[in-house]
C-alpha cells in the first residue's frame, strides 16, 4: 500500500517493533482537530521520537529536531524524490501522480543545486524588498473591507486572499483573472475538497500557469516567470515542463503555508491582549515576535523516502520506507527549545518551520516580509481584537497543520 494513501494497514511491517507503533492519524486525530499545536506537543511527550503509524498507508513520523536535521542533511539516504504534484505543501494524502516534476523540491542533490540556483537570487531578501509597497497596499485594501464591520473571518477575508494576490503579482499573472484564480487557489488548498475534484482544480491551475509561461515566452516582463525562462540550468534554459514544475511549486509553497502561519499567529495575538498591546506600542519588536510565532506555529510537514536500509537514531528503517518529518512538533522538542510551550521573545535557537538543509524554504524572505507588513498594518489600524466567543476557530490536519475558520471581533 502506498504511504500517505488514506487507508489503514492491516499488518504492521515485520521490521517495525511493537514499542515503536503509535496510532496517529494526522487527518482525523480528534486532538489534532481540536488544537493542532497542542497535539504536536503531546506527540513529544507521549510518542516515541520516531514512531510508526499504520494509518494513511503506514509510515514513520519523526518528531525531534536533531533527528530531522540529521535526516534532512543526508539526502542520499533520505530522498525527496517521492514528492508529486499533488503532495507537496498541499495537505493531500493521496498517492503521488505527478503530471510534471515539482521543482526544485522533488530533486535530490547534486541535481537539486542546479535547479535551486535560479530561485535564490530573485527570492533573496534584497530582491523581495521591492514587493513591500505592493504587499502594504494589498493588506490595506483587505483591511478596508472588514474594518467598520467590527468582525471578520480572518481566514477567508484576509489570510487566503493576501498570498494569492501576491503570488499573481510575483508570477506576473494578469490581475483581471484575480477572482477566478483566487477561487481555484482556495479550493486547491481546502481540506473540504475531495481528491478527484482537487486533481481537476490542479489541472485548471496548471493550465492558467501554462498560459502565463507561454505569454512570457513571447514577451518578457519584470517578473519571476520571465527571470526563470532565462535561467541557466547547467548550460541551458528550463524546458516548458520544468517551467510548469517551478510555477506549481512556488504556487503551492507560498500559499497554504503563509495562509496558515498568518492565521495561527493572529489567533495567538487574539488570545494574548498583552502581547498585542506591546507590539502596537513598539512595532520594532515585530520581527522577533514573528520568529517566535513561526516557531510556536509551524505549519508544513515534509516527507522523505529511505533509499537503503539504515539505522536512524536507533530505529531500523528499510529501503522504501516513507517518513513524515513533523517540523511543527520539532519546535516543541525540549532538547532544542527550553520551555517550548512558552512565547519567549529573543530565542536564539533556529526553529524548524522552514526546515534546514538543501531544501530549506527558498521563500522564507518573502514569507517574513509578508508577515511583517501585514502585522504592521493590521495592528496599526484594527483595534484590540479577540476570538469571537460565539464561533471558536476550526482546524484541520493532513500533511500541513491548517486553520479552516478564524472568526475575530473588535469594538
Ligand atoms: C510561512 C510560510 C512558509 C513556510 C512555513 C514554508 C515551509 C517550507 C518548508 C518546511 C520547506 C522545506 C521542505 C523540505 O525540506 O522538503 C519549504 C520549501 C520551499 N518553499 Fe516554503 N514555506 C513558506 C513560504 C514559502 C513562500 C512564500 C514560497 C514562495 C515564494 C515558498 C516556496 C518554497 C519552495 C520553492 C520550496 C522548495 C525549496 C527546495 O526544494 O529547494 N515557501 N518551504
Amino acid at each position: 500500500m502506498p504511504p500517505f494513501s488514506g487507508q489503514k494497514l492491516d499488518t504492521i511491517p515485520a521490521h517495525v517493533p511493537p514499542e515503536l507503533v503509535y496510532e496517529y492519524d494526522s487527518t482525523k486525530d480528534p486532538r489534532m482537530l481540536e488544537d493542532p499545536h497542542a497535539r504536536m506537543r503531546s506527540l513529544i511527550l507521549e510518542a516515541p521520537p520516531i514512531f510508526f503509524s499504520p494509518h494513511n498507508g503506514g509510515h514513520w513520523f519523526v518528531t525531534r529536531k536533531q533527528a530531522i536535521v540529521d535526516i534532512t542533511m543526508n539526502p542520499e539516504v533520505y530522498s525527496n524524490a517521492l514528492f508529486g504534484a499533488s503532495e507537496a505543501h498541499g495537505g493531500e494524502h493521496e498517492a503521488p501522480k505527478p503530471a510534471f516534476m515539482m521543482l526544485p523540491i522533488a530533486v535530490d542533490p547534486p541535481q537539486h543545486t542546479a535547479y535551486r540556483a535560479p530561485l535564490n537570487q530573485p527570492l533573496a531578501a534584497k530582491s523581495v524588498a521591492g514587493l513591500e509597497t505592493a504587499i502594504r497596499t494589498m493588506t490595506n485594501e483587505l483591511i478596508d473591507k472588514v474594518l467598520d464591520a467590527g468582525r471578520c473571518d480572518f481566514l477567508s477575508d484576509i489570510a487566503e486572499p493576501l498570498p494569492v494576490t501576491l503570488f499573481m503579482k510575483l508570477a506576473g499573472m494578469p490581475t483581471n483573472r484575480l477572482a477566478e484564480f483566487r477561487e481555484l487557489a482556495t479550493q486547491a488548498t481546502s481540506a473540504a475538497v475531495d481528491h478527484a475534484t482537487r486533481e481537476g482544480i490542479f489541472k485548471q491551475i496548471a493550465g492558467i500557469l501554462a498560459e502565463s509561461i507561454k505569454a512570457r515566452q513571447e514577451k518578457r516582463e519584470d517578473d519571476l516567470i520571465s527571470r526563470l525562462l532565462d535561467a541557466n540550468i547547467q548550460g541551458r534554459n528550463p524546458t516548458f515542463p520544468e517551467m510548469l514544475g517551478y510555477s506549481i511549486t512556488l504556487f503551492l509553497g507560498g500559499l497554504d503555508t503563509v495562509v496558515n502561519a498568518l492565521s495561527f499567529g493572529v489567533r495567538h495575538l487574539a488570545r494574548d491582549q498583552e502581547l498585542q498591546a506591546k507590539l502596537r506600542a513598539d512595532p520594532s519588536l515585530l520581527p522577533g515576535a514573528i520568529e517566535e510565532l513561526l516557531r510556536l506555529y509551524g505549519v508544513a510537514c515534509t516527507p522523505r523516502r529511505v533509499t537503503r536500509d539504515v539505522v536512524c537514531h536507533g530505529v531500523n528503517l528499510k529501503q522504501g520506507d516513507a517518513l513524515l518529518l513533523l517540523l511543527p512538533a520539532a519546535n516543541y522538542d525540549d532538547a532544542a527549545f527550553p520551555n517550548p510551550e512558552q512565547f519567549i521573545m529573543g530565542r536564539t535557537e533556529q526553529h524548524m518551520t522552514f526546515n534546514t538543509g538543501p531544501h530549506r524554504c527558498v521563500g522564507l524572505n518573502l514569507a517574513r516580509l509578508e508577515m511583517k507588513v501585514f502585522y504592521q498594518e493590521w495592528l496599526k489600524r484594527v483595534p484590540p481584537f479577540r476570538l469571537d466567543p460565539q464561533a471558536p476557530p476550526r482546524f484541520t490536519g493532513g500533511f500541513n497543520l491548517a486553520v479552516t475558520s478564524l472568526p475575530l471581533v473588535w469594538d
